[in-house]
């Protein structure tokens, strides 16, 4: 629990994330007595709302999108701790009210402020230029956080003159960049699984592992982003943050200690020992494709193309498979395939760790049923792990079977993970900035991505159709055939 008193406050607080998300993970956090007597939550937003109204709209999200049952007595405890202003965050003008709000908690001993910005990219500078002009940031009595919503910028530049402005106004400590995959529960645990069962890290390194999978299939368009989307595709939506962490944290060596400073230094040593892609691109290292109209979960849907703000002759890529490789003596020659795509056949996301073949396999042949042993990490929307071994099938004839043992957390413990925000808001609040990305990180995975879509972009690579509903184009699937392997829970 969080003991000192401290303000919230959201810019954006009319917007979707505010109503689906975090709204609802302060909610969370009070079911769960994690928060301090005094807490007060200050939503600023363009709409023309009275606190009263506000409140009333958040009371419906809460009971709408929280997976937690609505208990009107803890509701009632946040409801009354919010005040909604209203602003336009280009405007100087409303700062000035903001600070004056922020000065009468100051009068009641209140200090502390967590800044959210959940509004679009190009309002993060002025709302940062002026938090700071009128000295919001700087830490007086107590700690002023900024907590900043992706995207972290639409390029390299644009991130760079982002994070200038911030560093400018508040030191990186103070920065928490958001890549919501780090408040996953089943991503901590990935540390915890490597780290703290001694028979893992032994196995984990070229000399035992064959390849790794990362995958994040998703069954969903890309609904109303369409102008975002279309700009931004899935190599800047979901490869160069969410994935590259994912890789970060499986292929990093341990850190010294579990805190920012050092788990960050070893996933920033992964990120920069990634190998460039070739100049001459193929089909055996990346498959794009963009999906066409089809049906998923048993309704017809639009094609990207007829999407609603997309180019019609847009060529921006809704899927992709690559084949990655980690420069470094611990993954030298190991393949790492990511695939992440929109309207595919399934959500879930997944690692997969497929473990080098035993020699003692050959003394099996003939029954040919040995599998290579996988560790799965399973991230949604089931959390768990699971592994695949080989044993002896009972009865009188000598036969193999999997015996895999699977871990379903979701089925031992329910539904009842915190949610994502839940945890980076609680962190935030803590100071730890561990599930947040780093500078570093960033500018080191946007270069990666940068000199990739150069390299893209010059080869003229195709980018395929395919039909929403599927597995993704059948050059995906060849990727993996064409080396021997093939996609773990594909269909
Ligand atoms: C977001 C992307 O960052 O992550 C979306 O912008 C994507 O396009 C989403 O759908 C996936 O997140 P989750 O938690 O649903 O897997």
């Amino acid at each position: 629990k969080v003991e000192k008193p401290f303000v919230f406050v959201i810019f954006g607080a009319t917007g979707d994330l505010t109503k689906r998300k975090l709204i609802p993970a302060i909610y969370a956090l009070a079911i769960d007595n994690l928060l301090p007597d005094n807490f007060y939550i200050l939503a600023i937003g363009r709409r023309d709302y009275t606190s009263e109204i506000f409140q009333n709209l958040m009371e419906e999200a809460v009971k709408d999108y929280s997976q937690r049952d609505f208990e009107k007595e803890v509701w009632n405890g946040i409801k009354g701790r919010i005040t909604y202003i209203k602003f336009d965050f280009s405007a100087p003008e409303g700062y000035l009210l903001l600070k004056k709000h922020l000065d009468i908690f100051s009068e009641k001993g209140i200090h502390n402020h967590l800044f959210f910005l959940a509004v679009a990219p190009n309002l993060f500078e002025p709302i940062i230029i002026e938090l700071k002009k009128n000295n919001l940031l700087s830490e007086g009595n107590g700690w002023k956080r900024v907590m900043i919503e992706k995207p972290f910028g639409e390029n390299l530049e644009k991130a760079s003159e982002l994070n200038n402005i911030l560093t400018d106004a508040l030191p990186e400590e103070r920065i928490y960049r958001i890549d919501h995959y780090l408040g996953k529960e089943m991503i901590q645990n990935i540390l915890t699984l490597r780290f703290s069962n001694s028979i893992f890290e032994p196995l984990w390194n070229r000399f035992h592992i064959d390849h790794v999978q990362i995958s994040i299939p998703e069954t969903v368009g890309i609904g109303s982003r369409g102008s975002y989307y279309d700009r931004t595709g899935v190599l800047k939506d979901m490869v160069q943050n969410h994935m590259f962490q994912l890789l970060a944290i499986i292929a990093m060596e341990p850190p010294v200690k579990l805190d920012a400073e050092h788990i960050r230094f070893e996933k920033i040593r992964v990120m920069r020992a990634l190998r460039p892609f070739p100049d001459n691109l193929s089909d055996s290292e990346i498959v794009l494709g963009q999906y066409t109209e089809g049906i998923v979960d048993g309704k017809a849907v639009p094609g990207y193309l007829q999407e609603e703000k997309v180019d019609p002759n847009s060529r921006t890529p809704t899927f992709a498979a690559l084949k990655l490789w980690i420069d470094n003596y611990r993954w030298q020659g190991v393949p790492f395939y990511l695939l992440t795509g929109k309207r595919l056949n399934r959500k879930n996301a997944e690692i997969a760790i497929q473990f080098k073949e035993s020699p003692g396999v050959k003394l099996y042949s003939d029954y040919a049923c040995a599998k290579p042993n996988i560790l799965v990490f399973r991230i949604q929307p089931y959390e768990g792990f699971y592994f695949q071994l080989n044993a002896k099938k009972p009865g009188n004839y000598y036969e193999m079977m999997q015996a895999n043992m699977d871990y379903c957390q979701t089925a031992e413990y329910g539904n009842n993970s915190p949610e994502a925000y839940e945890r980076l808001i609680m962190e935030a609040i803590r100071g730890n900035n561990s599930l947040f990305t780093s500078w570093d990180e960033l500018n080191v995975s946007w270069r990666y991505i940068e000199d990739l879509e150069m390299k893209l972009s010059r080869n003229s690579v195709p980018v395929y159709p395919y039909p929403a509903g599927s597995v993704g184009p059948e050059a995906a699937v060849k990727l993996m055939e064409n080396d021997g392997r093939a996609w773990w829970n594909m269909d």
